[in-house]
């Protein structure tokens, strides 16, 4: 599924255009493409407050209400850091989660995803979304 986003308040509701099944998903591409924001929409719907979600890029992961794990792989440089960051410990114990720039997707205990791309262009935000399995 192709989709045009024009402004962030879509970028927040694009959530309600996916089939409600999707519990793992992985945001692809753009440097401030709205990935977190995405995820902002998500929580959302996850009745947490859209407030408390902040940008993982520093933390590497965030948690909301027991509910959403929120990763950004960004910083994470090698295949070691997956392990000294218990990033599959966290992962066995969410329902729901959401990964920005996803990295060694082949070591996280993670099997059905949903991949949402989203290319930046000028304000104009062009997703891509597929299933995984
Ligand atoms: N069409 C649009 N869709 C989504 N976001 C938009 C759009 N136009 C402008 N923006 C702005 O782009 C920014 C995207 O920020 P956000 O932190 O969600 O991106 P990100 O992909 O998580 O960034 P990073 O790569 O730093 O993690 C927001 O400030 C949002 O308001
Ligand atoms: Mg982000």
């Amino acid at each position: 599924m192709e989709l045009i986003i024009n402004t962030p308040e879509e970028m927040f509701e694009l959530w309600k255009k996916m089939a409600k099944d999707h519990k793992t998903i992985l945001l692809k591409w753009d440097l401030w493409a709205g990935k977190t924001l995405f995820t902002k929409g998500f929580a959302k719907w996850l009745e947490i407050d859209e407030n408390s979600v902040q940008s993982p890029t520093y933390t590497y992961l965030n948690s909301y209400d027991n509910k959403l794990l929120h990763i950004d792989m960004y910083r994470l440089e090698n295949e070691n850091e997956v392990w000294e960051k218990w990033i599959n410990d966290q992962i066995s114990q969410y329902d729901y989660i959401t990964i920005e720039r996803p990295k060694f997707i082949e070591l996280l205990d993670i099997y059905e995803y949903t991949v949402v791309n989203i290319e930046k262009k000028w304000e104009t935000r062009i997703v891509r979304i597929e299933n995984q399995q």
